[in-house]
């Protein structure tokens, strides 16, 4: 295979290296185009540029296929845990036992988060959404942090995400509390990771807290599924904001609020809006599935379609499946789910969604479980962000130890050519 690429325009021809990846995927590396051509490439929503090289996770769109420093999303869903899963993201290797008791007893004596911060939640109304109100405190943590990192410093570098991995779920917790009007309590540091972010949410006032297996099996089991995905839209927002040298917490600040949008991860709360709607609407999916093919209606089948995965999301198989369980275990009959497999199977046959290779996401099913978990829906994407920190924290790290540039994208120019300035009294 040749390992360069021609150009050839107005005659001349111009040859580019081709980058090919460890699993064989291939690039054309441009980083010389402009000052050789004179021209650069245009491609709106980067459908078809990659913007850095990375060793944390890999998609294979069309084989269905997501790992995570190699190892398959099936195993580690079914094997591992959620805080081996962020160690494996952020450091590149299972821990041992005796690392990953460790990354815990460090996270715990930072899980704490300044009495001041709870004056910060206190002027938010119960109206905030929850997604505004983490991305502010985790701006706010920077108030009581260091706000720089020393990336040069292992010691300061895990540091800063030792701390960060033990006041987000605190900030996660105390988000929907702030909405439920309970106290901003903390939850017990001998618990594990996951039951302890549950028992922070959840822990009721004069009442024991009772830990249900099936609950926090699926709650780590989700916060794994979400953990990475190389690329896409808050990850690239968390990666440039940190390219210009912010600092870690800033980054995931600005992560948070890409995530947010219903086309990313703000879908998982709009997908079981939309399945509500179609149960008030008695049912009647067929209905929605047209206002979805219709050019002229900006209604889209919320958690269908995805920008790399064209045949199905591994995540989303995981957790249909999950639902099924989670709902049995705990005695639930929702209708919802019912509707979401309907609406799912008439989906997959229906020559729109066939022929644009639409298929549930991540968020199709995701909201089902959280709702069955007594997730409030405005909390699901901030869930979301709770299982993407460990990404997040992983991506802004390689990024940074890899010393790449400051982002800076160029643009064609489409505004008026030069033209005199005219004086007001004469406009
Ligand atoms: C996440 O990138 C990631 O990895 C993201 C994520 C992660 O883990 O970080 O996986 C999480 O964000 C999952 C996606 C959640 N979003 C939704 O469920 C919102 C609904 N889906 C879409 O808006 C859409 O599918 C996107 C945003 C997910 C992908 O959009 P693309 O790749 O830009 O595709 P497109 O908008 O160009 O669509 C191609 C065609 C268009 O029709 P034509 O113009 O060709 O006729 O498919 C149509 C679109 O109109 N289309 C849909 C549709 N999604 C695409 N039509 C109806 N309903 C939909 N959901």
């Amino acid at each position: 295979m040749k390992d360069t690429a021609t150009l050839e325009y107005n005659g001349k021809k111009y040859e580019f290296p081709v980058v090919e990846g460890t699993e064989k995927e291939l690039a054309i590396d441009i980083k010389k185009l402009r000052s050789s051509t004179g021209m650069i490439t245009l491609d709106p929503g980067y459908k078809n540029t990659g913007s850095c090289e990375s060793a944390i996770t890999y998609l294979d769109g069309e084989k269905g296929i997501l790992r995570y420093r190699g190892y398959n999303i099936e195993e580690l869903a079914e094997k591992a845990d959620f805080l081996e899963v962020a160690y494996l993201l952020i450091f590149g290797e299972l821990p041992s036992k005796k690392e990953l008791e460790q990354f815990h007893a460090d996270i715990t004596h930072e899980s704490h988060v300044d009495e001041e911060m709870k004056k910060i939640i206190d002027g938010f109304p119960k109206s905030a959404h929850p997604m505004g109100v983490l991305s502010s405190l985790t701006s706010a943590l920077i108030a009581f942090n260091p706000t720089s990192v020393n990336i040069s410093s292992e010691k300061e570098m895990y540091h800063a995400i030792i701390r960060i991995m033990a006041k987000f779920p605190v900030l996660v917790a105390w988000t929907m509390r702030k909405q439920k009007g309970l106290p901003l309590e903390y939850g017990d540091d001998s618990l594990g990771y996951v039951e302890n972010l549950h028992k922070m949410m959840f822990k009721r006032p004069n009442k024991e807290y009772i830990k249900n297996k099936v609950v926090i099996d699926a709650l780590d089991q989700l916060l794994i599924l979400h953990a990475d995905h190389e690329q896409n839209c808050s990850t690239s927002t968390v990666r440039i904001t940190g390219s210009s040298h912010a600092g870690l917490f800033v980054s995931l600040s600005a992560g948070i609020s890409a995530l947010w949008g219903p086309l990313h991860g703000g879908a998982n709360q709009a997908v079981l809006e939309m399945l509500e709607a179609i149960a008030e609407d008695g049912g009647d999916y067929k209905k929605y599935m047209e206002k979805a093919k219709d050019k002229d209606d900006p209604f889209r089948l919320m958690g269908f379609g995805h920008r790399v995965y064209k045949n199905f999301d591994p995540r989303a198989k995981i957790i249909k499946k999950a639902a099924d369980g989670v709902l049995g275990d705990l005695g639930i009959e929702d209708p919802i789910l019912e509707i979401a497999k309907g609406l799912e199977k008439v989906a997959l046959e229906d020559k729109y969604f066939v022929d644009r290779k639409l298929y549930p996401n991540v968020d199709f099913y995701s909201g089902i479980i959280y709702r069955a978990l007594g997730i409030p829906t405005e909390m699901f994407t901030v869930m979301f962000a709770m299982g993407r920190l460990p990404g997040w924290i992983a991506q802004w790290r390689e990024m940074r130890l890899r010393g790449e540039p400051i982002g800076r994208p160029r643009q064609i120019y489409i505004g008026e050519n030069q033209r005199p300035f005219v004086a007001l009294n004469k406009r």
